[in-house]
């Protein structure tokens, strides 16, 4: 049992700059999970760490100790044979690529147990996207995880009372005290997830740019190393994968407006061109990494084949179905989803090009606007967010909108608006865009020293 003089002077060594063991770690973890450890010494530990820093054994410690915090996933009974197989973001703005890249893997016949988190700052989460569709539930008992894995292959579910319960503390206190940028943080919630989630193989999808957590490419490959030397500590196998979040992924920012457009992607009704380039390579190096494919070619066609055949589009159904949503989603999307009162074009001042976008920003409009939290305990609008998003280097003209503000209030969306059009640089000549969707893919054998 931790005792709270012990708990206030593992603080303090933090504060200090000391170096705790891990001992100390997985006392303090033991108080996250049985409530010892009150929100005020979580948020006082969070921001030492943010501040000082962990070691690379301190990081290890921590993630280890939080995927120890509930039980531990085995689908050798249920799936015998299959690959367990998972992809992780690092946090951006309109990136719902879990939603296609669950049911899309398992359509590959594959597993995918994604345990997943809620909007952290200014990101959306899955969690809470998820959420928007009525009845789905992102705590099921085992019985209908179990289910699910069976009918749909995929299963994307939160952080719960008995699975990792550590980080489902931790990750709400950091949500609100600014403390989510730190790279041992951010490793030890991700991995202790993936871990407690009974992986054979990971890819993590590590954002760099104006929207993620890391805004430049070596905070990004800092970080990178971290998932990558402590994954390898723990025994699985990852990939990492640098892409691009200097806009938002999707053109879409939003709850519900995200799982109406991750369901156009699945059906094919629309399939933007950034987003298939990070699903597809994010689904490449998972087959790859899973052993189910040897090269990205066949990896390539039973990703086609996956989505063409429309077997992508069913899992996701049937997954949703069986955690509670609806059972035909894909042709009732918009009746289930909703929608808000207000729709309101942005329109821009003057003709151009959109030389660049603060996606942070874009993030923090949604948030405003109500769809994700400013405390613990905010209650999230599932319906309000941004549609019709422009893209970097697209032409513009003051008849057709930069986007479309979904929100609950005329006086709502017109903050909403201003606060758009100030997120969005337009110059008079046409801009050359290089960034790349997918900039860089490490694998084990790139470890690098940790700061
Ligand atoms: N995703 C997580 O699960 N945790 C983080 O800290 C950031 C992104």
């Amino acid at each position: 049992m931790p005792d709270p003089d012990s708990l206030q002077s593992l603080i303090r060594l933090k504060r200090d700059g000391g170096v705790l063991s891990s001992e100390q770690i997985a006392q303090f973890v033991t108080g996250i999970t049985d409530g010892r450890v009150s929100d005020a010494q979580l948020a006082s530990f969070a921001m030492a760490t943010f501040l000082n820093g962990m070691s690379q054994d301190e990081c290890f410690f921590l993630t280890r100790s939080m995927a120890r915090s509930g039980e531990r996933l085995d689908w050798s009974q249920i799936a015998p044979g299959k690959p367990v197989l998972d992809k992780h973001s690092t946090g951006g703005v309109g990136d719902n690529a879990s939603l296609i890249l669950a049911p899309l893997i398992a359509a590959v016949g594959c597993v995918v147990p994604m345990i997943s988190g809620r909007g952290l700052g200014h990101t959306g989460g899955t969690l809470d996207k998820l959420e928007a569709i009525p009845g789905y539930n992102t705590e099921p008992s085992r019985a209908a995880l179990n289910q699910a894995i069976r009918e749909a292959g995929c299963a994307i579910i939160g952080q719960s009372q008995s699975l990792v319960p550590a980080d489902r503390r931790f990750y709400a206190v950091r949500d609100v005290t600014s403390t989510v940028e730190s790279i041992p943080l951010i490793t030890a919630s991700i991995l202790s997830k993936k871990l407690a989630a009974g992986l054979n193989a990971l890819v993590l999808d590590v954002k760099v740019g104006s929207g993620a957590f890391t805004a430049s490419r070596a905070d990004a490959r800092a970080l990178a190393s971290c998932l990558l030397n402590t994954s390898a500590e723990t025994g699985l196998s990852c990939r990492v994968l640098l892409t691009d979040m200097n806009q938002p992924m999707a053109r879409a920012a939003g709850n519900a407006l995200e799982v109406r457009n991750a369901i156009n992607f699945l059906t094919g009704d629309c399939r933007e061109t950034r987003q298939s380039k990070l699903v597809e390579g994010l689904a490449t190096q998972m087959l790859i990494a899973g052993g189910l494919v040897g090269d990205a070619e066949t990896a390539r066609n039973c990703i086609q084949k996956a989505l063409s055949s429309g077997k992508a589009a069913e899992c996701f159904e049937r997954m949703v179905s069986v955690l509670g949503g609806s059972s035909n989603l894909l042709d009732r999307s918009n009746a289930v989803l909703g929608a808000t009162p207000y729709v309101r074009p942005v329109y821009a001042q003057r003709a151009g090009w959109v030389k660049s976008i603060d996606a942070r920003a874009i993030g923090e409009c949604v948030v405003d606007l109500g769809g994700g939290r400013r405390a613990l305990g905010d209650k999230i609008d599932p319906l309000v967010g941004l549609t019709d998003l422009c893209e970097r280097g697209q032409r513009i003209d003051m008849q057709r909108p930069l986007c479309l503000v979904h929100a609950r209030s005329d006086a709502e969306a017109e903050r909403a608006a201003r606060q758009f059009a100030q997120a969005i640089n337009i110059c008079e000549d046409e801009p050359v865009i290089r960034d790349e969707v997918i900039m860089e893919i490490l694998g084990e054998d790139e470890l690098c020293p940790v700061r």
